[in-house]
């Protein structure tokens, strides 16, 4: 789980709460979940925050989209954006490392409280 190795690093709550939902919408708009999840995200979070969660995907097709024939550096028309590197650093270091199914994750209870602490 990204947001389990997120906090491992320290990082803040609400950034935390980015990596927990940051896929909220996937199985409603899997073409554009992660406009849906920015959008819920908005009010509630920093504006470099929503900005990853809006462009995680362009970021994690680096990973895979040459093998749907897709361009893997679409990332690249984002290159010079302020927050190119939060984006880069969140499927980096915690989005794609979240497919391990032998992480040791907490159970999702572990951040009920600070949901909703944010949401509050
Ligand atoms: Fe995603």
């Amino acid at each position: 789980m990204g947001a389990h190795r997120a906090e491992v690093d320290g990082r803040d709550d609400a950034y935390l709460v980015c990596a927990l939902l940051h896929d909220i919408g996937d199985t409603l708009t899997p073409h554009n979940h992660a406009e849906l999840a920015a959008a819920i995200l908005k009010p509630w979070v920093p504006e470099p925050y929503h900005w990853m969660v809006k462009h995680h995907a362009v970021f994690q097709g680096y990973y895979f989209w040459h093998h749907l024939g897709m361009d893997r550096n679409g990332r690249d028309a984002l290159r010079g954006h302020e927050y190119y590197q939060v984006g880069e650093e969140f499927v980096d270091k915690y989005d794609m490392l979240a497919f391990d199914p032998d992480y040791p994750a907490p159970p999702l209870e572990h951040y009920e409280p600070l949901l909703r602490s944010l949401f509050r």
